[in-house]
Parts: C-alpha cells; sequence; structure tokens
C-alpha cells in the first residue's frame, strides 16, 4: 500500500498517481465542501481561480493570449503589476501562423508558447481563436485563422496538441459565431443551421474532438437570443451532447450575465472583466459573480442539488489534473533562442508575397526580373517609407497585447541587414535612407506598457509627403512599410474598421510615390485585407502580418531573398469591400431592435463566405445573390514565391471512393526555378449534381512541400466522405450523397491546374 512518509498513512486517492484519473476526481469531489466547490468555479482575481489549499490543490492561474503570454497585472486591477520577470517572447498573430499552411509550424508554435506560459507559472493560455474571417472589417480578425474552416481546423489541432504537451491547457475561443466586435455583447447573431456547421464550428469540433482541448471560451455574443457563455444549444446540445467535451467552459471576461442560465447551460468556470462579472462593479467583489454566492444561496434555498455544480466541478479537477496536479511536466523557460527561433521561422514561412512583378523596361540596365528580392549586388540607396517601418506592433489591439523583451521593427531589420551585407560584400555598399512618409497613431502603449522610442512627428501630412517624394526619385528601391495597427477601429478588439481602405492618406502617398519611381514595393503590415485601389501600379506587394518579436528580421530575410516566401492567404482579399458576400447583401452590422438593447445580425451570405462567396457567379448567378462584379485581387490561398514550380497530373488511386470511404490523389510537383523553395498542393471538392446548393469548391486538404532546384516529388492527399458532406438540415446530419464529384488540385483556390472525377456509390 502507498503512504505518505511523515504519517504513515494510506496515500488518498486523489493524490494517488497509480489511480486512473476519474477516480481520484470521484475521491477529490467526495471531500469538497459546499464552499470549495463553488470557489473553484470562478475567479479570485482578474486571471486566476482559487484551488483547494485544505487539499493540496493550488490556485489556478490563467493568462492571455494568443500570441504570447500577456504580463501580469494586478490582482484586481488592470494596471500593470510591474514585475521585471514578465517580459516574453511575441509569436507571429495567428493570421500569420495560417498563412503558412504548414502544421508543423503550429505544432512548433504551440510548444514554444506553452514553455513560456510553464515559467511564466500559467496553467491555461486563453487561446487559440478560430473565429471565421465573415468580413475584412472584424477587429480581432488577426488573432484568428482565417475564413476556412478546413485550414482552421488543420492548423488549431496542432497549436492545441504542442501546448497541452507541455502540460498547459489551452482555451479555445470564442465559441462561437463571435466574427466582429462592434456591440459584441449585444450582437445576436441569426445564421443557418447549414452554415453553423459547415463554416463556423469544424474548428472548434476539431479542437475538441481531435485536439482534446481542455479549456473553451464561451463568446461574448448572443445565438438564438441567449449569451454563448450560457447558450444550451451550444454548450449541452451540440459541445457537450454531440462532441462530447469533458473539458471546463470558461466565460469570456464578464460574459456571463444569467445565473440560472450559467448554473443550467453548461458554464464551468465565471471570470471577469470587471468585479460584478460584467462591466463595472466594487473591488474584490468576486463573490457577486453568477457563480459564486448567489448560486450557493440557491442550492442552499433547495432551487438546485449539486448535480450541475459537480458536474462543473468535476471538470475543473479534470483541468487540474491535467495542469497544476500533473507532477511530470517541464519547468519552462522564457525569452530562450529557441523561441526567437520559432518565432522567426513561423513568420518566415507566413508572409505571403502576392504580387511580384517584371518591370517592362528592366532595372538598372538589366535584364528585366520581377523585383524582388531586392538585387543588393547593384543597388546603392533604398528608401523605406512609413510609420510602420518604426512602430512597434506587439502593444495594443486589446487582450492580446504584450510586453515583449523585444520586437525588431522592419527599419531595423533591413538596416541591420544591409550592414552585414556591407561588411561581406566587395560590391557597391547599399545604403537606406528613411522618410516618415504620414502619420498615423503615435502612441506606443496600451493598458501600462509602453515601449520603443518616441515616434512623435510634428510635421503636416503635405510636408511628409514632399519629402518621401523627393528622397524616392533615383532611390533604387523604394520599400513602403504601410497597412492598419493595433490601435482603435484598426485592427483591435472591441470595435470593428470603420472602412476598408488604407487609414492616414497612405493611398495619396503609395499613389505619389509610385509616380517617381517604378521600383516600389509595398509591405502591407495588418491581420486584415485593406484595400489597394493603386495595386496595378506597385509591382511587388508583401503582406507582412503582425509578426512579432522578429518582425523586421523576417521581412528583411524575405526581401533580399535570404528566404523563399511560401505563404499563403488564409482569405479572400477582395478588391472593394462590396465583394464581399456579408457586404454584398448589407448582412453587416446588423439591425438594432426596438428596445436598443439587442443588434440582429443576420448572416444572409450563409455558407457561402470567403472564396465561396467570390466563387459564386459561375455557378449560381443571380438568383439567391446579387452578383459579385469584380473578381477578388488576391484570391483565397495565393501566395507567390521566388521560385518556379509545376505540377504534374494527379492520379488517384480509384474511380471510386472505396469501401472504407476513402480515396486519394497523388501529383508531382518540381521546382523548376533556381532557388529552393516551398508548394502547397491545395485540393477542393467540387460536388457535381447535390440536391442542395452547395459551394462551387471546398478545401479539403492540403499539403507543402520543400524543393531543391530541379527536384520533383509526389505529393499524396487522402479525403474521406467527411469530405463529401454537407450538413443536412433537415435531419441534422452531415450527408455525402452518391453520385459525381471532382476533386480541384492547384496551387489557389483560383489556380486549379487539374481536375479529376470519381464517384461515390
Ligand atoms: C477577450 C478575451 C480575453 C479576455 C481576458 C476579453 O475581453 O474577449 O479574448 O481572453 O478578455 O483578457
Amino acid at each position: 500500500m502507498l503512504t505518505t512518509g511523515l504519517s504513515a498513512q494510506p496515500l488518498p486517492v486523489y493524490l494517488d498517481e497509480s489511480k486512473p484519473v476519474e477516480q481520484r476526481i470521484d475521491d477529490a469531489l467526495a471531500r469538497m465542501t459546499l464552499d470549495e466547490k463553488i470557489a473553484v468555479i470562478h475567479a479570485q482575481s482578474k486571471f486566476s481561480s482559487p484551488g483547494v489549499k485544505r487539499l493540496g490543490f493550488p490556485d489556478f492561474w490563467t493568462d492571455d493570449g494568443p500570441h504570447g503570454v500577456r504580463p501580469d497585472v494586478l490582482w484586481d486591477e488592470w494596471e500593470q503589476a510591474g514585475q521585471s520577470n514578465d517580459s516574453c517572447v511575441a509569436f507571429p498573430a495567428l493570421t500569420c501562423l495560417a498563412a503558412t499552411w504548414n502544421p508543423q509550424m503550429a505544432r512548433l508554435y504551440g510548444e514554444s508558447l506553452g514553455e513560456e506560459a510553464l515559467y511564466r507559472g500559467k496553467s491555461m493560455i486563453l487561446g487559440p481563436g478560430v473565429n471565421i474571417n465573415r468580413t475584412p472589417l472584424g477587429g480581432r480578425n488577426f488573432e484568428y485563422m482565417g475564413e476556412d474552416p478546413w485550414l482552421a481546423s488543420r492548423m488549431v489541432v496542432p497549436y492545441i496538441q504542442g501546448l497541452q504537451s507541455k502540460g498547459v491547457a489551452a482555451c479555445v475561443k470564442h465559441y462561437a459565431l463571435n466574427n466582429d466586435e462592434e456591440y459584441r455583447h449585444q450582437v445576436n447573431v441569426v445564421v443557418s443551421e447549414r452554415a453553423l456547421h459547415e463554416i463556423y464550428l469544424p474548428a472548434f469540433k476539431a479542437a475538441v474532438t481531435e485536439a482534446g482541448t481542455w479549456g473553451l471560451m464561451g463568446a461574448y455574443n448572443l445565438y438564438k437570443d441567449q449569451h454563448n457563455c450560457h447558450n444550451d444549444i451550444m454548450l449541452n446540445q451540440i459541445l457537450k451532447g454531440d462532441w462530447q467535451y469533458d473539458g471546463v467552459v470558461v466565460s469570456d471576461w464578464g460574459g456571463c450575465h444569467d445565473t440560472d442560465e450559467a448554473i443550467r447551460n453548461g458554464l464551468d468556470m465565471e471570470f471577469g472583466t470587471w468585479t460584478d462579472g460584467l462591466t463595472m462593479g466594487a473591488t474584490n467583489a468576486y463573490d457577486n459573480y453568477h457563480l459564486a454566492l448567489g448560486y450557493k444561496r440557491l442550492i442552499q434555498e433547495g432551487k438546485y442539488t449539486t448535480k450541475e455544480l459537480d458536474d462543473k466541478v468535476r471538470r475543473v479537477l479534470r483541468l487540474f489534473y491535467h495542469t497544476t496536479m500533473q507532477r511530470q511536466k517541464p519547468y519552462g523557460f522564457l525569452c530562450s533562442e529557441s523561441h526567437y527561433a520559432a518565432a522567426l521561422k513561423i513568420a518566415q514561412e507566413g508572409i505571403v508575397l502576392l504580387k511580384n512583378e517584371k518591370l517592362k523596361d528592366g532595372k538598372n540596365g538589366k535584364m528585366a526580373a520581377p523585383l524582388l528580392p531586392l538585387d543588393l549586388s547593384t543597388a546603392k540607396r533604398i528608401l523605406v517609407v512609413g510609420e510602420n517601418a518604426i512602430k512597434m506592433m506587439t502593444v495594443g489591439g486589446g487582450s492580446s497585447s504584450l510586453k515583449v523583451q523585444k520586437e525588431i521593427l522592419p527599419l531595423d531589420g533591413l538596416m541591420e541587414r544591409l550592414a552585414n551585407h556591407n561588411l561581406q560584400t566587395s560590391d557597391v555598399k547599399c545604403q537606406i535612407d528613411y522618410a516618415r512618409g504620414y502619420v498615423g497613431d503615435t502612441v506606443q502603449s496600451y493598458n501600462g506598457v509602453t515601449v520603443g522610442r518616441s515616434i512623435a512627428e510634428r510635421r503636416s501630412a503635405d510636408e511628409l509627403l514632399q519629402e518621401a517624394v523627393g528622397k524616392a526619385k533615383g532611390a533604387d528601391y523604394v520599400i513602403v512599410f504601410g497597412g492598419l495597427n493595433k490601435s482603435d477601429y484598426q485592427d483591435c478588439e472591441g470595435h470593428d474598421r470603420k472602412d476598408y481602405g488604407l487609414p492616414y492618406g497612405q493611398d495619396r502617398l503609395i499613389e505619389a510615390l509610385a509616380l517617381v519611381n517604378k521600383n516600389i514595393v509595398f509591405v502591407n503590415i495588418s491581420g486584415n485585407a485593406v484595400a489597394m485601389p493603386w495595386a496595378d501600379k506597385v509591382p511587388a506587394i508583401l503582406q507582412g502580418w503582425f509578426i512579432g518579436s522578429e518582425a523586421g528580421e523576417a521581412l528583411a530575410s524575405v526581401l533580399c531573398g535570404d528566404v523563399n516566401p511560401s505563404g499563403k492567404l488564409p482569405f479572400t482579399w477582395y478588391r472593394r469591400l462590396e465583394d464581399c458576400g456579408a457586404h454584398a447583401l448589407g448582412a453587416f452590422p446588423g439591425t438594432w431592435r426596438d428596445d436598443y438593447k439587442i443588434i440582429d445580425e443576420e448572416y444572409r451570405e450563409g455558407i457561402y463566405v470567403g472564396y465561396r462567396w467570390a466563387d459564386l457567379p459561375s455557378k449560381h448567378q443571380t438568383s439567391n445573390f446579387k452578383l459579385q462584379t469584380s473578381k477578388p485581387l488576391f484570391a483565397f490561398g495565393h501566395g507567390l514565391s521566388y521560385t518556379t514550380f509545376q505540377m504534374g497530373k494527379p492520379q488517384a488511386n480509384s474511380k471510386h471512393m472505396t469501401a472504407d470511404g476513402q480515396i486519394s490523389f497523388t501529383v508531382s510537383v518540381t521546382n523548376t526555378g533556381s532557388r529552393a523553395g516551398s508548394e502547397t498542393v491545395q485540393l477542393y471538392v467540387s460536388d457535381k449534381h447535390a440536391s442542395v446548393d452547395r459551394p462551387v469548391k471546398e478545401l479539403k486538404a492540403f499539403q507543402k512541400v520543400f524543393l531543391q532546384p530541379g527536384e520533383t516529388r509526389d505529393v499524396t492527399m487522402v479525403i474521406g466522405r467527411d469530405a463529401l458532406s454537407y450538413y443536412d438540415e433537415a435531419t441534422h446530419q452531415w450527408k455525402a450523397e452518391p453520385g459525381k464529384f471532382e476533386a480541384l488540385i492547384g496551387t489557389a483556390s483560383d489556380q486549379i491546374a487539374a481536375k479529376c472525377e470519381f464517384e461515390l456509390k
């Protein structure tokens, strides 16, 4: 018999690691008092909840956020705690991770973040976020993984597995339908059951059923008139019923509004922004939370038994055994070289080369070649323009804001790269010049974290433009770092963008620069697409995302060709806002009810989100939807390389989906250029004769392959019956209809190189 050393008493079951966890949970639960049970299901501070001290369960600490471990705030305030050991590595925001189209990068991301969290004493990371990018105005799209349910699913699973392999819980968020930010506590989403299951839920489902996430955060908004943090359909029926989720449902901060619903509808842990769990409140009033003394009183009065409470506590104890009570987990470390290397690698793989044209008349008298990578053997002067070349992007944006140990700014990264080049070369030395060009937001602090050098600027917009244009004349290259930032109404929590255009007069600046210098590169720093009315006049465009600590180094390495870009867009880059379904149909941001308490947002575009909408004209014409008139500026899945690839003819292993419900496609890919690089082969499924409306095509498999110049490799992609199915609203089941299908194989949603027909019997 196992005994405790000191007293030679038998080790209680709940502490006995040789016993199955469920047995330990039963034992712990049986020992807990009502007060102890109530205590573990709600917060005691901004980011912690109590353990059970009497039984040796430590307090539970959680923290934001998806792309780095947030600095500590005071116990009951949003002010900084002022720790000196909470500076972290900022990993690229999740749009960039999704743009790698590389699940191995997601695994590396999760593991690295987990190690940082462990060192900081956090047992749960409030992320990753997988809300679907429904409109490019969505303020938090930068925190999410794009518009496609399959891509987001494939990327979220290894992120969670990597994080949890370190003994740190994921808390996948915000479940669900939190697709925009404006009035996020009041938006009641009206969406078809089919769109809910086909578009908005798959990534959450994968997080639960494939990755086994230990935590999940309810969203602020409402669905069918009930807040998602205590929504019967979402939590009881789908999550805990259909998907058999055995982890905890955590409220978003202040997302709990009703005690009875919180008790009955599946919320397990209540956390808050202010101390009444809502938006305002007295100091240290955690007892006032819905799942606190009010709940205890209802039990004592006999309105509830402890049935619901015991279920919640069981889940919390399960979480404890995975994390705080897990003694085999590593210690973790912060700001290690390996974490910086991971952040750099993910950033380099996620940067997307959107456009790279050859100049008609060549450059420097040489044969015309694509503008990028920069030719440093001849360039003498490179002009860098734009606020985003010198602005820190790891602060701001809401709860994902960080306090970083370092953030290499784009201008600094390029200067460093060129200094190295100048040292090592006997060629012409290349100088960097800088012009501000425009002023956006000069505040370099957020929630008490102040960073970087001052970027205050007093000159007028005209003066800045004239300076930039003057310096652009005669420069070998002009590289403009513009885009959005993390300020309110940009890529930021709490509000959505007000319009699709670039802010701060950037369009005027870019047009003026393009008039005086043809060798212009625009690097867009953002988590969202933006309008680019000048796109035809700018030969090279790079999507640089918010890529964290190593931003400047990653961008410089791609611009200079040390790294061959391989990112692919995880969303459709519409030419105009009205090319997006939600906007074409006037279905954003919704309609206030007469009492101005709730705003109904009807997702009229249904399943036609992103490329599913952009593909519409060729199939559905105008019967159901207003015809969109322009093709995307850059399609979903698009991304260029400095080398070229050729795909062979795909071979299917059968003409029919086989009895085991699978079919595989093999295609060869050859690197036909002179640089090593990666291509991502994408497989979309098209249902040729369906009894219901179906998208023209849907992504169902992809694979990224790295090739040396001249190298050829076979890529095999397997799909199952799931890939052919749609959600049938009549039976509330997924259904694959027998008949003809096509596998469309290509390198972007608008670059389909081959089609393979097959049949489902
Ligand atoms: C955000 C969550 C975040 C929480 C804690 C909320 O406002 O919506 O994503 O995890 O705050 O900071």
